[in-house]
């Protein structure tokens, strides 16, 4: 008897690294992905609701709900990544428009209604800015027990991306990202109040790369696989030119390749403060890996992943795409 499938809402901002992570979602029989829901990051989020809409009409899901969520961080100015993922969220493949509008209500009202609705809890994955997340903390306490766990792709132990201290998902939005950490907890501890929390850090998705090599495995493979092609080619290019990577990090893919496989990447359970005051240390992931602190842990972090394990689940998986 086969389990049936994981139901999943993910909350984005397309992004190549989103857009594939959506396909990986969509691709695995094991994962129901139930809506998505938009925040502003990468770019826009007019732009990243565009996105969201175009890559799920790309893999024929247009029956998928979309909503958009909040269209800047909490306490400060929106910072994207536009540099990075070009003004549209997606440069590299010929843009087209959606087959359809977003959802006419705000991401919050959808999330709801999805956690209430579903048959059972219902698993949140975030690879964006925590800007959305932090309204399920605060407005819907009432469903928390309707969730099942978060997976974030966010933060890291030791150095940032964005700056020297900080990983951008959390370095855009700071304060929200300390309202889902202070309401975290460690997946399958102490139940008690509060929601399971799991960490997918720079550290595990530093090694989840691709490069020029796969982008050619996947041109022409079909509609979707000459998608994935050209988003490649723009994030493989950017991250060879300005980091001088051998690839590109597809670092939300990991979030759902974790819910896939739970042997891909390692955790361990870790206390986690995010820093709102310093302007040097802004948004970083504070993470107590050797319980120095004495504060008890609030999620589980990811240090670790079998990259190559990663690297083939995520072809496979595509491979099966239209
Ligand atoms: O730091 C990487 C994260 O920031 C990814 O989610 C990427 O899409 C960007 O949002
Ligand atoms: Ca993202």
């Amino acid at each position: 008897m086969t389990d049936s499938p994981r139901p999943v809402l993910l909350d984005c901002d397309p992004g190549h690294d989103d857009a594939i992570a959506i396909m990986l979602a969509v691709a695995d029989p094991g994962i129901d992905l139930l809506a998505v829901t938009t925040v502003a990051g990468n770019v826009t989020l007019p732009n990243t609701t565009r996105n969201a809409l175009r890559v799920l009409d790309m893999v024929d899901r247009p029956d998928i709900p979309v909503a958009a969520g909040r269209d800047r961080p909490r306490a400060r100015d929106l910072s994207t990544a536009a540099v990075m993922h070009g003004e549209s969220g997606l440069a590299g493949p010929l843009p087209i428009e959606p087959s359809r509008a977003a959802l006419g209500v705000p991401a919050i009202e959808l999330i709801e209604q999805v956690l209430r609705d579903a048959d059972e809890p219902v698993t949140l994955v975030a690879t964006g800015p925590l800007t959305n997340m932090a309204d399920v903390v605060e407005r819907l306490p009432h469903l928390h027990d309707r969730i099942r766990e978060l997976v974030i792709m966010g933060g890291a132990v030791d150095l940032g991306n964005w700056t020297p201290a900080a990983e951008f998902n959390i370095w855009v939005d700071p304060e929200a990202a300390d309202i889902v950490f202070s309401a975290g907890t460690v997946p399958g501890g102490d139940t008690g109040a509060g929601i399971e929390l799991t960490m997918i850090g720079l550290e595990v998705t530093h090694q989840a790369w691709l490069d020029d090599a796969h982008a050619a495995a996947f041109r022409g493979q079909g509609k979707a696989g000459q998608f994935v092609a050209e988003l490649l080619d723009h994030f493989v290019g950017f991250h060879q030119d300005r980091f001088g990577w051998p690839g590109a990090p597809i670092h939300d893919a990991v979030t759902i390749a974790h819910l896939i496989d739970p042997r891909l990447v390692q955790t361990m359970p870790m206390n986690v403060q995010i820093e709102t005051q310093s302007a040097l240390c802004m948004g970083r992931t504070v993470a107590d890996r050797w319980s120095v602190t004495g504060r008890s842990p609030n999620a589980a972090v990811g240090l670790g992943i079998d990259r190559d394990r990663f690297v083939t689940l995520l072809l496979q998986r595509l491979g099966t795409l239209p």
